[in-house]
């Protein structure tokens, strides 16, 4: 793939880290991607869906956001996102919102709730560190602001995202509440250590999704409600942290959010409750 030249890359990451980045980068992804992407991925889930992408302004969120742009079974996409989004595709409606802050969570569901029911929402906002604080090494590194800050990103934010957007999904057919988490916040498959706060804050995401889950199935049978492993995606979140992983094993934004969407489409009901990777495995908690 041709990258940008440098020159490029550093204005874009100066405008905004993240967005401008991701789309100069997918823009070169296009053409292939749309001939090799099926006509629509979500058909299970029925045609003129409405679907809700919290973290449009992220990798993976953005990436999410593309991809259901050209689903022919979606009708309207409301991308949600911490900073306003430029771009954005015809069927897609912007709304800014804080995950640290309720009343704008309250604000955008309003937004979302004028237009009739909801059919998808996926939840793609995440924090793992900045230019001051990292993921601890050893228990050392533990710090209680930290730990905490990544406990509202990670934990408090989509259950509280839940506790608003749930409600407005419709009862009467199959729909989807998902959450982006990661493995390595699947206890039994911890053998490395380090990580406490990132691990802990996406342990209890897994917990949130199983016990709303629970509640989801008694309003309506048909939902689904699950947490998703992206795999290792060159992002910002992970950017630091790919050492000497292969080109092959670090997936392109677009690549990840295609191969989710699949997996979404893959599951029923009785799949409720789980934690899936990007290729269909499930994750043991
Ligand atoms: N990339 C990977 O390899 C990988 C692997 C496993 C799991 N995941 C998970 O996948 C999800 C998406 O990650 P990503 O790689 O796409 O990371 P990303 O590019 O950093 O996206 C994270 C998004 O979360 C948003 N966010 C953070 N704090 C927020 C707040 N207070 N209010 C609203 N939005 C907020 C960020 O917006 P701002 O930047 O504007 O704050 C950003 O758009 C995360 O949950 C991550 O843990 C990623």
């Amino acid at each position: 793939m041709v990258e940008p030249c440098a020159r490029v890359q550093h204005v874009a990451r100066s405008i905004h880290p993240n967005w401008i980045w991701r789309r100069a980068r997918a823009a070169l992804e296009t053409e292939h991607n749309q001939s090799v992407r099926p006509m629509s991925i979500l058909k299970p889930f029925g045609t003129e869906l409405s679907v809700a992408v919290f973290g449009a302004g992220g990798g993976i969120g953005g990436a999410l956001v593309d991809v259901l742009q050209s689903e022919t079974s979606v009708e309207r996409i409301y991308a949600l996102s911490h900073n306003e989004l430029e771009g954005l595709g015809k069927k897609s409606t912007g709304i800014e919102f804080d995950m640290l802050d309720e009343a704008s969570i309250v604000k955008a569901a309003a937004v979302i709730s004028k237009d009739g029911p909801l059919h998808l929402a996926i939840v793609a906002t995440g924090f793992l560190h900045n230019n001051t604080v990292g993921p601890e090494k050893r228990m050392k590194d533990l710090g209680g602001d930290n730990m905490e800050h990544l406990f509202r990103i990670n934990t408090v934010g989509p259950a509280i995202i839940a506790k608003h957007i749930l409600p407005l999904f419709a009862k009467d057919r199959q729909s989807l509440f998902a959450a982006l988490s990661a493995r390595v916040g699947s206890i039994s498959d911890n053998k490395l250590g380090g990580w406490h706060s990132y691990r802990a804050s996406k342990a209890a995401l897994n917990m949130v999704i199983r016990t709303l889950s629970i509640e989801m199935a008694y309003r309506n049978p048909r939902s689904i409600c699950v947490a998703l492993h992206p795999g290792t995606v060159d992002t910002q979140l992970s950017g630091p942290f790919q050492g000497n992983l292969s080109f092959q094993k670090v997936f392109t934004p677009d690549h990840s959010a295609t191969r989710l969407l699949e997996v979404v489409a893959g599951l029923t009901p009785k799949s409720t409750g789980g934690f899936f990777a990007w290729d269909g495995q499930q994750i043991p908690y």
